[in-house]
Parts: structure tokens; C-alpha cells; sequence
């Protein structure tokens, strides 16, 4: 008898520093994966940061052709595909679908003035009222009104707006669409509702036209058509899920989908994330509320601008120490592992982007604090990986005042790869942390969004329930972890300090 054919899911997760391509099998266990780098984000001036979309979709063909050619996959084999990327970037298309000028990405700082004038001019309790978020420089809305500002001739050509991941799926499918955990990081969705804001819209005049049709994240949306199929190698009429903005892709991969079970994530950017039943709200808005990508379930995060980014800062700088032909970011792991925690007294505050959670502030630069003659580089890169483990510890301290419950923490990304890591984290948070079997980030959540899509799980609860498995815990050593949160009080001095300097010297 003729073996059943095994369906493979894709998803694809369109990052800021590569796109990558991921093919699970129906038991949820990888079978391939491909990525392709981006080029670095251009930086034309302090706090800007701009990529071409062009690249991406490049990176894309190429990530997906590498996991069908790894799996030893046919493109009949690919029952759905699923869709992650880095939110709240604005693509901004013309008429004919090109692309008007570099999209303006999550981490661009240059929309200080725009976010004030949101506020003034709707009063911050309603537009947390109407997008349950306050205007902040890294949401879609702010940079759209820099255009408007400063780039008139480009404003005008506007026809569509989109975020990168559904660039992509434009590109794939020539449809515009998108998912509300995605489209909760513009500032233009009503979160609550999990429909456009009208009054956003109306209020700031951007036509409801200019933007994607909204989805749940596992519901079919398209078909890849030929030139997506071209593009790819996969089929032409391979349905595609509407998918979700990387942190909540991230957070179905890691079962982050009720609440009490929390995720740190270190990719470039740090994130805490927690699943809610409601849209739970911080008064000072140093977390976001966003839609899940679960329908009728939602999200709170806090974010660290630059979490990887710091040591990836790092290692551009300084090197990687000697090729050994292992991963650059393994190599500073192991560099730093001979350091005492507490790093001797070194601090890193890591707010080379300025700072989301908890300061909110786009001014704020990073610093070195504690210098010694006999620090040396490994002492630099604790430092470093204690700083962003502080300062996602800022997040755990603002779900502490609002009653977030945490009873397990799950680590994801680069911070769940290194040793040295994922010890700091749980010394810093002070509690156990866990690890799940497919850490694979936001590509896997894509993955398994379109297999729900493709009705081969019910839900997504049933999909994490059946392949989320947790592969290993680390307890929080007593000793160093009692320095760490003496080091923790010590750090949270640093920032009324670095303010006083940065804002006065902003341009
Ligand atoms: C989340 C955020 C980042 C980007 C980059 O709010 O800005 O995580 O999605 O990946």
C-alpha cells in the first residue's frame, strides 16, 4: 500500500537581521530550516533605522527554497504556509504596488514630536481608551505622520500601508492582509474590538483604504500566486494563514497561550510576554496590550529596545575572538562564563535605541557603567547579558503591580541558547526557567498557525498542548542570585541618571 503523503507547514518569519523559513511535520517536530541575512538596518542618523523592503523578499525566496531543498520536500508536500515578522515597521506602496521609499522599522526613534502631538491632540486617556496603547515613536501611525511631515512628495504617493511579514505575503500572494496581533503594534487598531480605530483614522485623516483586511492569525487569507510561486518553488494555490507579528508567533511556539505561563525572549529586540483573557492595561503605559494570535485572547509585553542587539553591538565592534569555526554569540557565551556574577561591579544599561519598557523614552542612549583597569572584555559581555536581563526584569516588576500572574518563565532566542544566558536569567528573575524542545522562535509559531489554518490541529491550544514540549529547567542559584538583585536595585539608579544627560544633549 502506498505510504499517506506526510504534509509539511511552513512559516516564514520575515526578522530585522535575516528571514528565515522553517518546514514542521504534523507531529510539530522541524524537518528544515533555511534563513537568509538582511542586509544590517541603515542608520542614515542617530536613532533612524530604515531597511528595503526589496531585501527582504529576496531573503525570502532564497530561506525558502534552502528548507525545501534541506527537507527534501516537494512543493506538494507544503499543505499551508504562516507568516511572523518584525512589527509595527511602515512599508509604504504606490499605485502599482512599489515600494515609495526604505520602510521606517519598529526601532526607528525619529517620531518623538508625531507621538506628542497623537497625545495632545487626543488626550492620552482616550487614545488608550480607543488602541488600549499610548502613541509611542516605535508604532506604524507615528511614522506615517513623519512622512506626512517631512516627505510630502512621498506622502502623496501613498496608496497602501502595510507591515513587513505582509509585504511579503503581498508579494506572495497579491493579497493585503494582515493579522490583529500585528496590526495591534500600529496604533490604528481598536485592540479591544480587534477592529480598524475609526476614530484613529479619521482623527489623524489616514484612509481606512490604505490599509490590510484583518484576520484572526489562523485563518486562510490567499493562495501563493505564480509570481510568489516562482519566487519560492512552492505551488501555486498553497493556502497561506494570516500569522501574527513575531513576539505573538513567538509566544505560540513556546505555548505562551494562557495565562500564568510568561516567555523572556532575547532576538535583537527583548521581550516578557503574557497571555491575557482581556485587554489588560498598565495606567502608564510601559507595557503593550495587544491582540493575541489566538481569537478572543490577548497580550501583554514588555520590550527592551536592544536586548541581542547589544551583544550583536558588541561583536560588530570588538570581534567575536578567534574563528573557530563556531557561532560568533557561542563564543562570547563562553567567553563570559568565567566571569563572577555581578560582573565585578561592571553595569551595562542597554538603551542604544532609546528605551520602550518600562522608561519610554526615545532620547536615552546606552552606557557603560563601573570601568575598572581590570575589567576586561569577557567582564564587558556579562555585563552585558546581565544589563538586558535587568532590564527585562523591569517588565516582571510591571506584571508584578498589575497582578500578571507568573508561575512558570519559558526562555526564547539567543538568551535561551547560551549557558551562561539562561543561568543570569534565572538568577535575575529570581525564579526557575524553563526550556521548550523547539526553540526555534517565531518561524515555528508561524509553522504551527498554518497548521491550525490547515484544520490538521482545531485550535491553537490544541496545536501547543499536543507538540509543546519542555526540555529542560534551570534553577535560579541562591548565592548569586541574591547579589543579582542587590545589582538590580543598583541598575534601576543608572537611568534618572543617563536621562539627565541624554535629554539635554538631544538634538
Ligand atoms: C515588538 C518589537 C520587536 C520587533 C522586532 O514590539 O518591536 O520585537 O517586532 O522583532
Amino acid at each position: 500500500m502506498p505510504e499517506a503523503a506526510i504534509a509539511f507547514f511552513l512559516g516564514i518569519d520575515v526578522g530585522t537581521s535575516g528571514t528565515r523559513a522553517l518546514l514542521i511535520n504534523e507531529s510539530g517536530r522541524v524537518a528544515a530550516r533555511g534563513t537568509h541575512e538582511h542586509a544590517a538596518f541603515a542608520s542614515p542618523r542617530d536613532g533612524w533605522a530604515e531597511q528595503d523592503p526589496l531585501d527582504w523578499w529576496r531573503a525570502c525566496g532564497a530561506a525558502v527554497k534552502k528548507a525545501l531543498q534541506q527537507a527534501g520536500a516537494k512543493a506538494d508536500d507544503v499543505a499551508c504556509v504562516g507568516f511572523s515578522g518584525q512589527m509595527h515597521g511602515a512599508v509604504m506602496l504606490d499605485e502599482s504596488g512599489n515600494v515609495i521609499r526604505p520602510a521606517i522599522i519598529w526601532c526607528d526613534q525619529r517620531t518623538e514630536k508625531q507621538s506628542k502631538e497623537l497625545e495632545q491632540k487626543f488626550g492620552l486617556s482616550r487614545i488608550i481608551q480607543l488602541t488600549c496603547n499610548p502613541p509611542l515613536t516605535n508604532f506604524t501611525l507615528t511614522k506615517l505622520l513623519w512622512v506626512r511631515e517631512n516627505e510630502p512628495q512621498n506622502f502623496a504617493r501613498i496608496h497602501y500601508v502595510m507591515l513587513p511579514k505582509d509585504y511579503i505575503r503581498y508579494r506572495l500572494t497579491g493579497d493585503r492582509a494582515i493579522d490583529m496581533a500585528d496590526a495591534s503594534g500600529t496604533l490604528m487598531l481598536d485592540v479591544t474590538n480587534r477592529r480598524w480605530s475609526s476614530e484613529v483614522l479619521s482623527g489623524t485623516k489616514i484612509p481606512q483604504e490604505w490599509l490590510p483586511a484583518l484576520y484572526e492569525s489562523p485563518d486562510v487569507c490567499g493562495k501563493l500566486s505564480k509570481e510568489g510561486a516562482e519566487a519560492t518553488g512552492l505551488n501555486v494555490g498553497t493556502p497561506v494563514v494570516a500569522g501574527a507579528g513575531d513576539q505573538a508567533a513567538g509566544a505560540v511556539g513556546m505555548g505562551i497561550v494562557r495565562a500564568g505561563v510568561v516567555s523572556a525572549t532575547i532576538g535583537t529586540s527583548g521581550v516578557v510576554f503574557a497571555a491575557t483573557d482581556r485587554p489588560a492595561l498598565d495606567p502608564q503605559g510601559r507595557i503593550h496590550t495587544f491582540c493575541h494570535a489566538i481569537p478572543g485572547r490577548w497580550h501583554v509585553m514588555g520590550v527592551t529596545q536592544a536586548a541581542g542587539l547589544s551583544l550583536r553591538w558588541f561583536r560588530d565592534q570588538f570581534g567575536a575572538g578567534k574563528d573557530d569555526g563556531r557561532d560568533p554569540y557561542e563564543r562570547l557565551s563562553d567567553e563570559s562564563a568565567g566571569v563572577p556574577a555581578g560582573a565585578e561591579n561592571l553595569f551595562w544599561a542597554p538603551y542604544l535605541m532609546g528605551e520602550r519598557t518600562p522608561h519610554l523614552d526615545p532620547n536615552v542612549r546606552g552606557a557603560l557603567v563601573g570601568l575598572s583597569p581590570s575589567h576586561t572584555r569577557a567582564h564587558i559581555i556579562r555585563a552585558i547579558q546581565e544589563g538586558v536581563a535587568y532590564s527585562l526584569k523591569d517588565t516582571f516588576s510591571i506584571f508584578e503591580e498589575m497582578k500578571v500572574p507568573v508561575t512558570k518563565i519559558r526562555l526564547g532566542g539567543g538568551g535561551a541558547r547560551s549557558n551562561v544566558w539562561r543561568q543570569i536569567q534565572a538568577d535575575v528573575y529570581a525564579h526557575e526557567v524553563e526550556l521548550v524542545e523547539a526553540e526555534e522562535g517565531a518561524a515555528y509559531g508561524a509553522a504551527v498557525l498554518a497548521g491550525v489554518g490547515a484544520r490538521h490541529w482545531n485550535s491553537v491550544d490544541e496545536a501547543c498542548d499536543a507538540i509543546v514540549r519542555v526540555a529542560a529547567r534551570v534553577a535560579p542559584h541562591a548565592e548569586s542570585s541574591k547579589l543579582m538583585q542587590k545589582n538590580y536595585a543598583a541598575y534601576r539608579r543608572i537611568y534618572p541618571a543617563l536621562r539627565s544627560i541624554n535629554t539635554n544633549n538631544a538634538s
